[in-house]
């Protein structure tokens, strides 16, 4: 069941934006909209900029509005000919309150101090405080303004009026479309509808699920499967996770417990080739069709499909990748051990 946000949700949705913009009709009744980076502090929502237009909001009721495509569903996804299905599945929200400048330096500052972190989160700057000289020019010419937001309205639209079956349709065509974002847009949509089946396409053998894409958690448990893998020797798990977090296609296989069994990953210039590393099974679940079935769907991933050539190397498993029609091509130059590199050659045309 999808609900709208609450206030909570809609508070952290809007401060989590790249951007949000800001609307409100200033005291010489000419409407403003402007587009603004925005942040938390202690429960309001900041923003920073020169005093220009917005400076006729101050004091005036303002509206804050954010949004988030999940995914621009073609007419085609639901009818053969008619174009009106078209639709757009997003979550948008606003609040609303008075938009008050900040004349205190040090409230300015930690104002500032929440939208650098916010928007510069790998630092690399000297701490923001009202105090220190290499920030009193810039605090004292900044406009800082908070809104502390005394309604809210939000918008979810993710299929919450279709049947499950419908839903499912709408996961499994996002697979075949396979645009950027469209297997995010999967996994969004099926935490939404915990009732849809699961797409075809990503059902595993002994009813394992197999999920399309990774995120720090499963990257730090794709890590830990990947513990003592003879290519991965002195490689400490946080980088081997990293490496799995920039894969450009990753696959892996839950069990009914949730968790993560079997992974593999792929770099991909999704045109000319694509590469396949860190394919593992968990001891338990080796031998009962798992591995084939991690491969055979990163090989139809969307960052994968469309390469014309998926290259790999292995040590011992060659006969594995044999089956998909990978070929031996010799010696993988600059391996550790005796690995050999396989080719899997496909027609352009695809
Ligand atoms: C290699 C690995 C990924 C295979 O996964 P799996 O789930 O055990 O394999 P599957 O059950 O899907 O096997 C499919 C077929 O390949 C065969 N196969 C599996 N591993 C093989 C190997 N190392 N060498 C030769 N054939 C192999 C199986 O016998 C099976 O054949 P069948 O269909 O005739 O019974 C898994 O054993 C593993 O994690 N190994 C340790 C890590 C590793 O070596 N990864 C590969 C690095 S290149």
């Amino acid at each position: 069941m999808i609900h709208p946000l609450t206030d909570a949700d809609a508070l952290r949705f809007l401060a989590e934006r790249s951007v949000v913009h800001l609307a409100g009709v200033g005291a010489d009744g000419v409407a403003v909209m402007r587009p603004l980076h925005t942040a938390l502090l202690d429960g309001d929502l900041v923003f920073h900029g020169a005093d220009g237009a917005k400076g006729s909001l101050a004091g005036q009721t303002v509206s804050v509005a954010g949004h988030e495509v999940v995914a621009n569903l073609p007419s085609w996804f639901f009818h053969p000919t008619r174009a009106c299905p078209a639709t757009t599945w997003y979550v948008a929200a606003e609040a609303r309150g008075v938009l008050r400048p900040v004349e205190a330096l040090a409230e300015k500052a930690r104002a500032l101090a929440a939208l650098t972190a916010r928007h510069q989160p790998e630092g690399g700057y000297a701490p923001i405080t009202g105090d220190d000289p290499r920030y009193r020019a810039a605090l004292e010419r900044l406009a800082v303004w908070r809104l502390t937001p005394t309604t809210y309205r939000s918008r979810v639209k993710l299929g919450q009026h279709l049947p499950a079956a419908r839903v499912a349709d709408v996961m499994h065509n996002l697979w075949r479309r396979g645009d950027p974002g469209d297997v995010e847009a999967i996994k969004r949509i099926h935490a939404a509808h915990a009732d849809a089946p699961w797409p075809e396409a990503l059902r595993g053998p002994h009813g394992l699920r197999l999920l399309p894409a990774v995120d720090a958690p499963r990257a730090a448990e794709a890590a830990r499967l990947l513990e003592g893998a003879y290519w991965l020797r002195g490689q400490p798990p946080d980088r081997v996770a990293a490496a799995q977090r920039s894969a450009t296609a990753w696959v892996g296989a839950v069990d009914a417990a949730g968790a993560l069994v079997a992974c593999a990953r792929a770099l991909s210039d999704r045109v000319r080739v694509a590469w396949i590393y860190d394919v593992v099974v968990a001891p338990s679940w080796r031998g009962r069709g798992v591995g084939a079935a991690v491969v055979r769907t990163l090989l139809d991933h969307p960052a994968v499909r469309s390469a014309s050539a998926v290259r790999l190397g292995t040590v011992d498993a060659a006969p594995f990748y044999e089956r998909f029609g990978f070929e031996a091509l010799g010696r993988l130059p600059g391996s550790v051990g005796p690995a050999v590199e396989m080719r899997l050659s496909r027609s352009l045309e695809r």
